[in-house]
């Protein structure tokens, strides 16, 4: 089986394979951990592995490289990309930055490297409210997701955070609206939404969360609709089985799907592809994701 030949050269390599929540079922199967961007940015920064498969998309497996600039990462499908990290450029930032020149500067993790060297500080969506609050300065500019940046808002209204750009989106939870809440209700779920959805189905949730929060509220309630990437249900099936998740069909991340068993093979046996951050763009973002792992604080 396909599975126990990744096992097998996992481990002849010394290789951890780090997945997203958001992966194929098959992959989250195979991978040693699992997790939520926080929790794979904290397990990449501690892992002694000779080399870190990363199941996820770009930027994930780049911030494992940069925290590890010593350590092969390969990211098993090399188009796996993020359509909202692309929305911001590292000239854009630079600009903002000369217009607010006394704003602080909090970037997504769903962002470029170039863009991170150009932050203060990183956050992901389970302590963004937590990074921001952190920090001295009222002003904030915060991108790439405008509705990231507007649950930020909603919980600390002393701040004035400015979206960078102010129409940053995942194109996938884009897709939810105030519908699909109503529709979770009148099955009798609680609805739990990602802080990537727009501002009303926040507002219409019972619960605002990223992925890794809502692995640890799920025992909760016994039945959830789930408004977020379709495999987070997997997810937490696995995890509560007598429990029952709905979710939004086709609410899948193109990106997300690329990773099969396959390319994992693929990676092991020919160390593609490996993951490639320029030295000096590195060392400006390792500042800003280092200063976010070390803020004590809640996850959402
Ligand atoms: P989490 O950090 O909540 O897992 O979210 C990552 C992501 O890409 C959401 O679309
Ligand atoms: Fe990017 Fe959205 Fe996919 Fe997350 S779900 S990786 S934000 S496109």
């Amino acid at each position: 089986m396909i599975a126990d030949e990744i096992r097998e050269l996992a481990t002849e390599q010394g290789a951890v394979i780090l997945a997203h929540n958001y992966e194929r079922p098959e992959v989250q199967d195979v991978a040693d951990f699992l997790g939520d961007s926080l929790e794979l940015a904290i397990r990449a920064k501690e892992t002694t592995a000779d080399v870190i498969v990363f199941c996820g998309v770009d930027f994930m497996a780049e911030t494992a490289k940069i925290l590890n600039p010593d350590r092969k990462v390969l990211l098993p499908a090399r188009e796996a990309t993020c359509p909202l990290a692309a929305a911001l450029t590292a000239d854009m930032v630079r600009e903002a930055k000369a217009r607010h020149p006394d704003a602080a500067v909090v970037l997504y993790v769903n962002s470029t490297a170039a863009c991170k060297a150009e932050a203060d500080i990183t956050c992901t969506s389970a302590n963004a409210v937590d990074v921001v609050e952190s920090l001295p300065e009222e002003e904030v500019l915060f991108g790439p997701d405008a509705n990231l940046a507007h649950f930020v808002q909603r919980h600390l209204p002393e701040k004035r955070i400015v979206p960078l750009p102010s129409e940053g989106h995942c194109p996938v939870h884009l897709t939810f609206d105030i519908a699909d809440v109503e529709a979770g209700h009148a099955r009798g779920d609680a609805v739990v939404c990602h802080p990537e959805c727009s501002p009303e189905v926040q507002a219409a949730a019972d619960l605002v969360a990223s992925t890794g929060g809502m692995v640890r509220e799920a025992p909760r309630c016994g039945a959830w609709t789930v408004l977020t990437e379709e495999a987070m249900a997997y997810r937490l099936s696995r995890l509560y089985p007598d429990a029952a998740f709905h979710i939004v069909e086709g609410a899948a991340c193109e990106d997300m799907k690329k990773t099969g068993c396959d390319d994992i093979l693929h990676a092991l046996r020919t160390g593609e592809y490996d993951v490639q951050v320029d030295a000096a763009v590195a060392a400006r973002a390792r500042r800003a994701i280092e200063r976010m792992i070390a803020l004590p604080g809640r996850s959402r």
